[in-house]
């Protein structure tokens, strides 16, 4: 995976919601990236989290601070963080090169519909930037949450796959007015 390139990064102003604000990480952040990477119920799709120690050792000061990468903040406060990249690694050809999209919050702010809101917004900015191209996601099928998030952003099944021992749900986001195959 690699960040998004050569875009001017970060938009000029923070993207706001209703009730978010999607902006660069800062320093501050470091203590919620932490958490955020430490927490067994956010990677329990993930491949688990990584142990605190580890986490309080490595994790740069700044963390998360590159192209693509939006912190999620409610009421002051990150929440989550939603990743944009160009999925240059991708294991199956049908993303390869792609634009795509990842997300990750805080137990305590789900079911209110925030990582939907943050993601609509992502995604419509990210089309001021890259018209007309499509944005993939992947995500394991087990992952109920996920798979309704992906459902209502529009993605629809592009295919399924086997990786990481679980199965893989690869979903792609045509940009508006193209119609899905
Ligand atoms: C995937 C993940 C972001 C989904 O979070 P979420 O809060 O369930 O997602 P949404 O923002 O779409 O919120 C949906 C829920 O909020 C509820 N909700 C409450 N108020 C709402 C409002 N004002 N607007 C919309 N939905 C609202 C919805 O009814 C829905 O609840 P339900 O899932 O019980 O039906 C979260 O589970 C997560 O961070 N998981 C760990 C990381 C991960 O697995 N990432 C996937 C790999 S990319």
């Amino acid at each position: 995976m690699e960040d998004l390139g050569r875009i001017a990064w970060p938009p000029p102003e923070p993207i706001r919601t209703e009730r978010l604000v999607l902006r660069e990480s800062e320093a501050r952040d470091r203590p919620t990236f932490i958490e955020l990477h430490a927490s067994p119920e956010v990677h329990t799709y993930l491949g688990g989290p990584r142990p605190r120690a580890e986490l309080e050792r490595e994790m740069p000061g700044t963390p998360g601070h590159r192209p693509g990468s939006f912190v999620v903040e409610l009421d002051g406060e990150m929440i989550g963080q939603l990743l944009l990249r160009r999925a240059t690694t991708h294991s199956r050809p049908a993303a390869k090169g792609k634009l795509d999209l990842g997300y990750l919050f805080l137990p305590r702010s789900w079911g209110h519909g925030y990582a939907a809101e943050a993601c609509e917004a992502a995604l419509d900015w990210l089309t001021t930037v890259f018209p007309d191209e499509p944005v993939i996601l992947t995500t394991q099928t087990a992952n109920k949450s996920s798979m309704r998030l992906a459902e209502k952003l529009g993605f629809t099944e592009l295919e399924r796959f086997e990786a990481w021992e679980a199965e893989q749900w690869l979903g792609e986001r045509l940009p508006q007015g193209r119609k899905s195959r």
